[in-house]
């Protein structure tokens, strides 16, 4: 049984004062019934340095949500995997339907970001998800397998390197969460696949997320495959993300 991690999203939210609060209240909540799965929260950049120093010793990890495919040089408003790692990134998000989708952010593009990401020692969480038209033309399976295929084989990596985050586009912000056996299926496919690509495949830690909360995430993250949860909305409030911290024990 992998450690779970449980990562949160905050996706473009945020400011001084209430990341400062947020933080807060969160490191108290750790306090008082220490966490036996990782933590992670993913910022948006121009509050790294700032979490960098709130999270310092804390059991909670600092994570990105973006990372550039380019090693550094003219790219106005990029931000590389080594300007991460200064701020202490311990993982960055890569391939989030968001920004495959405003970004045109193709499966070639996501696994150059993911290989700089580990070229700088930080752990890529590899974002996979159908729509719902995809879905709903059964082709879940097909989708995701092709996602994850472009990240199998990374130059001189592994894909034991790689944390893999299955959201379904369709639930991710609209609080119609994947069922348990929904998930499930499709951690199974993701699964089956790195076995055929690497001995590994039982270590590596496959996320749930989309409209993951405290009242559904116990029996999401008791699902077999499930090895923890990428937190959008509900991360947002420390109450309900230390909730579902709770329940990946
Ligand atoms: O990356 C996690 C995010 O996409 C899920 O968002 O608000 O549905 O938990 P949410």
């Amino acid at each position: 049984m992998n450690k779970k991690l449980i990562a949160g999203n905050w996706k473009m939210n945020g400011s001084l004062v209430a990341n400062d609060a947020l933080v807060r209240a969160l490191l108290a909540g750790l306090a008082e019934a220490a966490p036996v799965c990782d933590v992670a929260l993913a910022v948006p950049a121009p509050y790294l340095a700032q979490l960098q120093s709130l999270l310092a010793g804390a059991p909670l990890a600092l994570a990105a949500q973006d990372v550039s495919a380019h090693e550094a040089g003219a790219y106005t408003g990029e931000v590389s995997a080594t300007m991460l790692r200064d701020f202490g990134s311990r993982y960055v998000l890569v391939g989030h339907s968001e920004r495959r989708q405003y970004h045109a952010e193709t499966d070639q593009v996501v696994a150059l970001k993911a290989q700089r990401a580990l070229a700088a020692g930080i752990t890529p969480i590899v974002c996979v998800g159908e729509t719902l038209a995809e879905r709903e033309a059964g082709q879940t399976d097909a989708v995701v397998k092709r996602q994850l295929a472009a990240v199998i084989h990374l130059n001189g990596h592994c894909i034991s390197e790689v944390v893999v985050a299955y959201e379904p586009v369709w639930a991710i912000g609209t609080g119609k969460t994947a069922s348990p056996e929904q998930a499930q299926q499709v951690h199974a496919v993701l699964r089956a696949q790195l076995a055929a690509a690497s001995d590994k495949a039982a270590r590596i830690r496959l996320l749930y997320g989309g409209s993951m909360n405290a009242t559904n995430a116990a029996e999401l993250l008791a699902q077999p495959d499930i090895d923890g949860g990428l937190v959008g909305g509900a991360s947002l409030k420390a109450t309900d993300f230390l909730q579902i911290v709770a329940a990946a024990q």
